[in-house]
């Protein structure tokens, strides 16, 4: 592999989104060659995917059920984009990875982690990033962002303590991965966006050695 991947995570309304536009504006000014993607999502078969994922009808999904899906859409997205950009030098920022499927489906909904690892595996083609920025901040302050939204999916339905549960997962992961790199999601926009910069330029120079 030859381009930097750069995955970001965190519970729902920790502000990834608002710090990835920024990013990508930060990378366009820099004009390094970029692709962003979200999961599940990012290709059309993988859109399909996330629609029945979040669709609020779909409330007796099996947990492994979800597991599997979340994975077969991960599996599209590599296969379709991730991989092909990667093997010719682009930089592949991707909102929400396999962390998201060990937190949430692992973690919080309570399926074996070593399953849920097992089967990313095969989905992610054994790829793993460069380098995850997880977006850290209290579970009682981000579900009060989330609540400013109108429109509820299926998983921020979730009662506080899912997301408590999805928080002390990431929290355990970043304890057992050093890929997985803090940032103080509380501040500001701007002193939050400081913290990412400074991870993503370390690895814009490692690319450049
Ligand atoms: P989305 O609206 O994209 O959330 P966000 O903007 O917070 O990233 O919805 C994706 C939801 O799917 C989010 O609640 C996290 C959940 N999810 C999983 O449960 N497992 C996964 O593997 C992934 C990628 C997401």
């Amino acid at each position: 592999m030859i381009g930097k991947f750069i995955t970001a995570e965190g519970t729902d309304g920790s502000g990834k989104s608002t710090q990835l536009e920024k990013l990508k504006t930060y990378l366009h000014s820099l004009k390094i060659k970029t692709l962003f993607v979200r999961e599940p999502g990012g290709t059309d078969i993988s859109e399909k995917i996330r629609s029945l994922l979040l669709d609020i009808s779909n409330s007796d999904m099996a947990y492994e059920t979800e597991a599997l899906l979340y994975a077969a859409s991960r599996a599209q997205l590599m296969k379709e984009k991730i991989i092909p950009a990667l093997e010719s030098g682009t930089f592949v920022i991707c909102d929400r990875f396999v962390d998201s499927s060990y937190v949430y489906q692992g973690y919080a909904r309570g399926l074996d982690l070593k399953m849920v690892e097992e089967i990313n595996k095969y989905a992610t083609f054994g790829i793993m990033p460069d380098i995850t920025l997880f977006f850290d901040i209290a579970p009682e302050k981000s579900i009060e962002r989330v609540k400013k939204c109108k429109v509820f999916d299926r998983i921020e339905k979730e009662k506080l303590d899912f997301h408590k549960k999805v928080y002390n997962g990431y929290i355990e992961l970043s304890k057992k991965y050093p890929r997985i790199k803090r940032i103080d999601a509380s501040q500001g926009i701007d002193e939050t966006f400081e913290q990412v910069k400074k991870y993503v330029d370390i690895i814009i120079g490692e690319n450049n050695e």
